[in-house]
């Protein structure tokens, strides 16, 4: 299939660009770059040794969208374009609702205006807000506790009403839980801007002496040994759960949570990591992080029935890769 693929540049996207390649897809990307770098491009060529179309257009640009439409005769759509930082959005929801959900709106209409007809969309476990784990596709939606986590929440009930107004148009909802690691080869993985706010990048960049000490946000939450419980996914297994999902793909909408239906907690992760590397990671106990739940992971056994999908790499895997790609990674 030739797949368009927005937000290809960025974490997941990359990764999922990658492993389509493997599978003898083509892909054409399209990235704001606003949040990634041209380099991953040659990355990803390095390692598949295939060739790849890269346009840098905003996905909200529907005119400059249009174009690779008419240009490129596409079979699927693989959306990951999107902002992601969860304390940032509740400072500028404005700039988070605009940016996740118009450019929602431009794709899925201009995939009806050109009948591509198998539609992928990176959907959050954060939209179960604080039901009972496991996470369940079936259970209701409740509020999540910032603009990020609405505009996915939002995002999905666009992409249902689309596809119910439109029967050939299916749509896949895949709902990451924490997508940890990176690329086996060291080449690509997580490189945010700035402090990370997710736990393994600080893990790495602590290890490798750039921050001091890791914080641990609360140790008085009713898990195994107080602190946080979360189910982490290698994002290369995430990355395969998309190609399954849009090769796969027929008809109407399908939801799927893609974890490993695991939790660890923080502590359990900085040991792991620790163990995988053999390299010590000091931290303290601070105050519970604002809201923050304490533990949630995924029934995955849906994607397992009806997508042949199932998470294989270990813990220690996602460790090993998230530490090999940091202690490559140069700061530019
Ligand atoms: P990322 O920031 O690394 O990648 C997103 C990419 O989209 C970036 O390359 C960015 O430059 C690009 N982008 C953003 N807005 C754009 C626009 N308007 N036009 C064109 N390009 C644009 O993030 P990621 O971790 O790879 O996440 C991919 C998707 O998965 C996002 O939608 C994110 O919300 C979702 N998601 C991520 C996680 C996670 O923990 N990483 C968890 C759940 C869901
Ligand atoms: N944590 C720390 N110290 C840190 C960072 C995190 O103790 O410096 C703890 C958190 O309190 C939490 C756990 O580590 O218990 C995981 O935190 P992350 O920030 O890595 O991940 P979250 O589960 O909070 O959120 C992530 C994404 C969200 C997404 C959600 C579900 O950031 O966007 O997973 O996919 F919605």
């Amino acid at each position: 299939m030739n797949i368009l693929v927005t937000g290809g540049t960025g974490y997941v996207g990359s990764h999922t660009c990658v492993e389509l390649l493997n599978k003898n897809h083509s892909v054409i990307i399209v990235d704001n770059l606003i949040n990634s770098k041209i380099e991953t491009i040659d990355k990803i060529i390095q390692i598949t040794n295939k060739n790849i179309s890269f346009y840098q257009i905003d996905v909200t640009d529907e005119y400059a969208l249009d174009q690779i439409f008419i240009n490129h005769k596409i079979d699927g759509v693989i959306h990951f374009a999107g902002l992601k930082a969860v304390g940032e959005s509740v400072e500028l929801p404005l700039t988070y609702y605009y940016n996740n959900l118009v450019s929602t709106m431009i794709l899925s209409k201009l995939c009806l205006k050109y009948n591509v007809n198998k539609f992928v969309f990176s959907s959050s476990a954060t939209v179960y807000g604080d039901n009972k784990v496991p996470f369940v596709e079936d259970m209701d939606l409740l509020p999540t506790t910032n603009p990020y986590g609405e505009t996915k929440a939002m995002s999905e009930r666009i992409l249902l009403d689309v596809a119910k107004a439109n029967p050939n148009f299916s749509v896949s909802l895949l709902r990451y839980f924490n997508p940890v690691g990176a690329h086996e080869s060291g080449l690509i993985g997580e490189a945010p801007n700035g402090i990370p706010n997710n736990l393994l990048p600080y893990v790495t960049q602590v290890a490798k002496g750039k921050l001091k000490q890791l914080r641990v946000f609360g140790n008085d939450y009713d898990t195994v040994d107080g602190t946080g419980v979360r189910d982490y996914i290698h994002v290369v297994d995430l990355a395969e759960g998309h190609v399954k999902a849009i090769e796969k793909l027929t008809e109407g909408v399908k939801i799927y949570n893609l974890g490993t239906g695991k939790g660890t907690s923080v502590l359990q992760l900085v040991q792991a990591f620790e163990k995988a590397n053999n390299i010590k990671v000091p931290y303290e106990i601070v105050n519970r992080r604002p809201g923050d739940i304490a533990s949630f992971y995924a029934d995955a056994s849906k994607a397992e029935r009806e997508l042949g999908w199932k998470a294989k790499k270990s813990i220690l895997d996602m460790c090993k890769d998230a530490w090999r790609f940091e202690k490559n990674y140069k700061d530019k």
